[in-house]
C-alpha cells in the first residue's frame, strides 16, 4: 500500500523571493519544561504566547493524563495541577515525545515516587537519559530500571553539590528535569555544568516568578534555596530562535527581504554572526529584525561547529546546511551535540546538492541550483531544511512525512505563503475528490 496517500505533504514549487512581515511564535523548547514546572503548584498557571503544534498537544495529554486540568484558549494555556496525583508517565505517551521525560522531575518533587517510560533514541541518534537521572539521584532519589521503566522514590529530597557535564558538554533537559525537583530539596543545591540556554533561563525565571529561590541562570553554576511551595502565575513565553533562525535562513535563500515580530536577537548571537559572515544582512529597528539578501550569488560559504549555547544551535544545524549547498565554495559544518543527525545530507543530495560525510563533519561544496524532487523529512529540524531547499530548488518539492514538521512549527506553510512562497499542503482528503 502507498502510505503516502495517506499522510499531509507538502508541495513546494520553488523561485520564489520572501517578501513581507511575520510573527514569531512562543519557544516550543521553552513551553515544554514550563508546562511540566507547572505541576509544582496547586494554583492555576496561565501560559501566553502559546503556539499549537503537535508536541504542545502532546505535553497536555501527558498532563492530563497525570491528573492535571489542561485548557487551551487563543494562544494561551491554563494549567491547573491541584489534582495531579498520578505517578505514571508510560511508554504510549512517551514514546510520542520524548520531552515527556519532564514530569520526572515535578513528579518526585511533589508526590514522592515516579514512573516514566524510558525514551529511545531516535532519528538524531541515542539520546541517552543518565545525566536526568544522575541530578535526581543526587538530590537523595533512589532509581532503578525496570522494564523499560525509569521507577523513582524519594522522602525528601536534599540538597547538594554535583555537576551535570556529560560528555558532549551541558544537557538542556538534565538541568531542567533537575532545577525543577531541586526547587522543593531542603537547604541549598548548586548545579554546576548547567545548561545555559536561554529556553533553560526561560525555566528558571517562571520559577523564580512562582517563589522559587535559583540564581545564576545563564551561568553554568546554579544555586537553589529549596522552599516548600510555589503559586500560580500568568507567563508569557520567550519567542522561539529556531523558527526565527529558520526564517531567516529562508529569507537568505530566497534573495527576500523580511521583517520578524517577536523575535529576540540576543538568543541568536552564534546563528547571526555566521549568516552576517555569510553575508546577510540583519539588522534590528521599531520592535522587528529586518533580513535582507540581494542575490545568493553573493554570499560566502561559511563553517559552522554545533556547540551548545552559546554556540551555534543543532536544532539550526540541517538549515544552515541546505543555505550552504546553493553558496559557491566550500564550507564545514561539524556536529558535534548528535554526532549523527544527517540524515537531511542523503535527501539534499536527491535535489542536487553536493555534500560528503565525513565522520561528524560534512563538507559541503556550494552548486548553482537545486532541483525539485519528492524528499522525506526525517525528523523536525531535518523537515525545515527540506522546506527552505524546496524554497530555492527549481520546479516542484514534494516533502513527505511531514508529521515531524508539525510537532514543532506553527503552521510554517501559511506562514511562508503569507511572505510569497508558493508552498501548499496536501492532505489525503483533497485526494479522494
Ligand atoms: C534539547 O534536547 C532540545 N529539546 C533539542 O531540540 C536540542 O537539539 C537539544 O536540547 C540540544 O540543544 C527540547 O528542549 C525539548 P540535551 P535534550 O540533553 O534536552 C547528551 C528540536 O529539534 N546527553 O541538551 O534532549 C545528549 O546525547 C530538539 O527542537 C547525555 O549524554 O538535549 C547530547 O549529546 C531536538 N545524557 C547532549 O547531551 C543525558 O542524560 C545535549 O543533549 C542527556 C543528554
Amino acid at each position: 500500500m502507498d502510505g503516502k496517500k495517506f499522510m499531509d505533504r507538502i508541495v513546494i514549487y520553488g523561485g520564489k523571493k520572501l517578501k513581507g512581515t511575520i510573527r514569531i511564535s512562543g519557544a516550543k523548547n521553552a513551553l515544554l519544561p514550563i508546562m511540566t514546572a507547572s505541576l509544582l503548584t496547586r494554583e492555576k498557571v496561565v501560559l501566553n504566547n502559546v503556539p499549537y503544534y503537535k508536541d504542545i498537544e502532546s505535553m497536555s495529554l501527558v498532563l492530563k493524563t497525570i491528573g492535571a486540568e489542561v485548557e487551551f484558549r487563543d494562544k494561551q494555556i491554563i494549567i491547573d495541577a491541584s489534582n495531579f496525583n498520578n505517578p505514571e508517565a508510560p511508554y504510549e505517551l512517551v514514546r510520542k515525545m520524548r520531552a515527556s521525560i519532564y514530569v520526572l522531575g515535578p513528579m518526585i518533587a511533589r508526590l514522592g515516587q515516579a514512573q516514566v517510560s524510558l525514551p529511545g533514541g531516535c532519528a538524531i541518534g541515542p539520546r541517552p537519559v543518565d545525566l536526568h537521572l544522575k541530578g535526581l539521584e543526587a538530590l537523595g532519589a533512589t532509581i532503578r530500571i525496570e522494564h523499560g521503566n525509569i521507577v523513582a522514590k524519594a522522602q525528601g529530597l536534599r540538597g547538594n553539590d554535583f555537576s551535570l557535564e556529560g560528555k558532549n558538554g551541558s544537557s538542556v533537559g538534565a538541568t531542567c528535569n533537575t532545577l525543577m525537583a531541586a526547587v522543593f530539596a531542603k537547604g541549598k543545591t548548586i548545579i554546576r555544568g548547567a545548561a545555559k540556554e536561554p529556553e533553560v533561563v526561560d525555566l528558571m525565571d517562571f520559577l523564580n516568578k512562582m517563589g522559587a529561590k535559583i540564581e545564576g541562570a545563564g551561568t553554568s553554576t546554579l544555586t537553589i534555596e529549596g522552599i516548600d511551595s510555589l503559586k500560580g502565575i500568568t507567563y508569557d513565553v520567550i519567542p522561539d530562535r529556531i523558527e526565527a533562525g529558520t526564517f531567516m535562513v529562508a529569507t537568505a535563500i530566497t534573495n527576500g527581504d523580511v521583517y520578524l515580530e517577536n523575535c529576540c536577537l540576543d538568543h541568536m548571537t552564534a546563528v547571526v554572526e555566521k549568516l552576517r559572515e555569510a553575508g546577510v544582512n540583519i539588522e534590528e529597528g521599531n520592535g522587528k529584525v529586518h533580513i535582507s539578501c540581494s542575490a545568493t550569488e553573493t554570499l560566502k560559504p561559511v563553517s559552522i561547529r554545533t556547540l551548545p549555547y552559546p554556540g551555534f544551535p543543532t536544532d539550526m544545524q540541517a538549515q544552515f546546511m541546505a543555505l550552504m549547498s546553493i553558496v559557491e565554495g566550500e564550507s564545514q559544518i561539524t556536529e558535534t551535540i548528535y554526532p549523527e543527525r544527517f540524515i537531511h545530507i542523503g535527501e539534499l543530495l536527491r535535489m542536487g546538492a553536493d555534500i560528503q560525510l565525513n565522520g561528524s563533519t560534512a563538507i559541503v561544496k556550494g552548486v548553482k541550483s537545486l532541483s525539485g524532487a519528492p524528499v522525506m523529512a526525517s525528523d523536525l529540524r531535518a523537515s525545515a531544511a527540506l522546506i527552505l531547499a524546496g524554497l530555492v530548488a527549481k520546479d516542484l518539492t514534494e516533502i513527505l512525512r511531514i508529521y515531524h514538521l508539525d510537532r514543532g512549527y506553527e503552521k510554517i506553510e501559511e506562514k511562508l505563503a503569507q511572505l510569497g512562497a508558493e508552498i501548499l499542503r496536501v492532505s489525503p482528503s483533497w485526494e479522494k475528490l
